[in-house]
């Protein structure tokens, strides 16, 4: 598959867009500075809070926010369980998926699996593994290239 460019500058904090890349659905959105501080108190209740698993994501993005930029998230939107696709879920505190714990992440709505903002999987879930960040870097300031 060829790679796939996007542009971001009309992005807004927390609005997503869905791209294909090689027939699989890919996420692009940005995060606030609540938010990237929000990932940092989810740890504890998290399997993999740092990415040791290196099947799931580039050297680059083997960090807290899983990105090149904190402030730009870009991850394969495809349930690391059977593959899924989850449901953005970006709100605070909602009340289905676990009241003031949930910081807003993706619910995959076939069993149940929750994933944060950074795509990583919480404790307890079917999932395994986390979300996998598909290679991409950035062509100019709000242009990124995904492959
Ligand atoms: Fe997502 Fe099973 S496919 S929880």
């Amino acid at each position: 598959g060829a790679p796939i460019d996007v542009d971001i500058s009309k992005l807004d904090n927390g609005q997503l867009v869905r791209v294909l890349w090689r027939k699989k659905p890919v996420w692009i959105f940005k995060r606030d500075k609540k938010t990237i501080k929000n990932l940092m108190t989810l740890n504890s209740i998290l399997t993999d809070p740092n990415s040791n698993e290196i099947s799931q994501q580039p050297k680059y993005a083997q960090n807290l926010y899983r990105s090149i930029n904190p402030d730009v998230a870009v991850i394969i939107g495809v349930c690391t369980h059977l593959g899924c696709s989850p449901t953005y879920r970006p709100e605070l505190g909602a009340s289905d998926l676990g009241g003031d714990s949930w910081k807003g992440g993706f619910y995959c709505p076939c069993h149940g699996s929750k994933f944060d903002l950074a795509g990583r999987v919480y404790t307890g879930v079917p999932a395994p593994t986390n979300l996998v960040i598909p290679p991409y870097h950035f062509v100019a300031d709000s242009l990124i290239r995904i492959g």
